[in-house]
This record gives C-alpha cells, sequence and structure tokens, in this order.
C-alpha cells in the first residue's frame, strides 16, 4: 500500500517570522495526520522551519538545488548544502522553473541524481501545458518527461522518487483536472515506470497531483486509485486552509 504525501510548495513567499508562526499554529493542526507533511519553503526559511519542526511530523523540503556539489556557480545551492543543513526533500523540475529558469530535462535528471547522491529525496514535476493538452499529446509529453527524468537511475532510486503530475494551465489558475482526469494522466506515468523499471517499481512509486488542490477538492482528488497525495501551491500559504488539506480523510 502507498503512502499518501502531501507537499505545501510555499514557492517565493513567507519571511522567516512569517515561517515560523505558521509552523507554530500549524504543527497541531495535523500531529495526528495520516499522510506525510512536507512543507517546501524558500531557501531563506530553510535553517528556521527545520529548527521549529523539531519534534513534531512535520518534514522540510527545498524548491531547487545544483547538480554540482560545490564550485563556481554563483547564486546557486547545491543538494550537499542542503542536507548539511537538514533538509530531506527537494522539488526537481516545477514547471515554473522550466519555463522562466531554463530548466531542461536533461538538468532535470542530473538533479535528481546529485539528490540521490546525497541523501535527498526528490519530488520531481511533470505537465503538460494547455496547448498539449488540447491537441491530445498529454500523455506523449509527460511520459517522456518521466522517462528522461527518471533515465540511469536504478530501480531502487526510482521507487524512492516522489513524481508531481502539475498540468501547467491548473496551477494557479483555480482550474483544476477533474479526479478522474488527474488520476489518468498519473495512470499513464506509472504505465510508462511499469515499463521500464517493472511492475513492481511501479506500484511503489509515489504519484501526486499538484494544480489548484484546495480543501474542497482535495479528498476527491486523493481517493481516487492512483493519486498518492498533492503538491500544493497557493492554499499551502495557510495553515489552517492547508491541515484541512493534509487532514481530507478525516
Ligand atoms: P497552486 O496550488 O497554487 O495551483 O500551485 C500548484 C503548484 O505549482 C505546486 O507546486
Amino acid at each position: 500500500m502507498r503512502r499518501k504525501v502531501i507537499a505545501g510548495n510555499w514557492k517565493m513567499n513567507m519571511l522567516p517570522n512569517e515561517a515560523i508562526e505558521y509552523i507554530q499554529s500549524f504543527e497541531s493542526m495535523v500531529k495526528s495526520a495520516e499522510a506525510e507533511v512536507i512543507l517546501c519553503v524558500p531557501y531563506t526559511d530553510l535553517f528556521y522551519c527545520l529548527l521549529n519542526v523539531q519534534g513534531t511530523n512535520i518534514k522540510i523540503g527545498a524548491q531547487n538545488m545544483h547538480f554540482e556539489e560545490n564550485g563556481a556557480y554563483t547564486g546557486e545551492i547545491s543538494g550537499k548544502m542542503l542536507k548539511s543543513i537538514g533538509v530531506e526533500y527537494v522539488i526537481i523540475g516545477h514547471s515554473e522553473r522550466r519555463e522562466y529558469f531554463a530548466e531542461t530535462d536533461q538538468t532535470v535528471n542530473k538533479k535528481i541524481k546529485s539528490a540521490f547522491a546525497n541523501g535527498l529525496k526528490p519530488i520531481v514535476c511533470v505537465g503538460e501545458n494547455l496547448e498539449q493538452r488540447e491537441t491530445g499529446i498529454a500523455e506523449e509529453i509527460i511520459t517522456k518527461q518521466t522517462e528522461l527524468a527518471l533515465e540511469g537511475l536504478t530501480n531502487e532510486q526510482v521507487k524512492n522518487t516522489i513524481i508531481a503530475y502539475e498540468p501547467i494551465w491548473a496551477i494557479g489558475t483555480g482550474k483544476t483536472a477533474t479526479a478522474d482526469d488527474a488520476n489518468n494522466s498519473i495512470k499513464w506515468i506509472r504505465n510508462k515506470i511499469a515499463e521500464i523499471y517493472g511492475e513492481e517499481v511501479a506500484k511503489e512509486v509515489i504519484i501526486q497531483y499538484g494544480g489548484s488542490v484546495k480543501s474542497s477538492n482535495a479528498k476527491e482528488l486523493f481517493t481516487t486509485s492512483d493519486i498518492d497525495g498533492g503538491l500544493v501551491g497557493g492554499a499551502s500559504l495557510k495553515p489552517e486552509e492547508f491541515s484541512k488539506i493534509v487532514n481530507y480523510n478525516k
């Protein structure tokens, strides 16, 4: 049985004092959650968050990393650096990074390998845009992205990769994919993984849905056959709202 993993992606929001206040109220709201709870926060909040989640069931993730461990890469943060302060998860290949920061399937693949080499668990984003969905090539796009992202990983690493299926047209737009559509797209991804890495691996991979998840649609999405939780943007910025998503089954 796969566990549910529900992660908040704060994107470029929240100052350290806001992050600390958030965790202080959020912590008690999710302490009996059955799902794994992760907050992916800006670099400047990481250390404060790590200190404040000690003794709770909340895990902390970053939103990006560089694929080299160190060197002349001004402005970048490596997986080794994230691990050194106690970060456990890292989002890789978010569509906003692909669109605005020239992230490619190749850099995504290098970053995933570096995340594993440094003991981090990657949350890898894939998803089609509206035109690709409307022209009927969504399956081809997301299965290709998945294949290239995971290229060269061992079966064990693939099992430990979290994939977030985030259709670009549903991100921050208020338009959610229907539970059936999201579940179907996630099945395409799982089938592709089965084809390359075998059924046993595919059955274990956590595949989340992301794109306008809120407390009013979380239950419908997360109780389908293949959606293993969510990656939540806007609705993760308020502790009450995000806690309702995390506790979708209560
Ligand atoms: P929203 O939940 O704001 O649509 O964002 C989704 C997302 O991009 C999470 O990574």
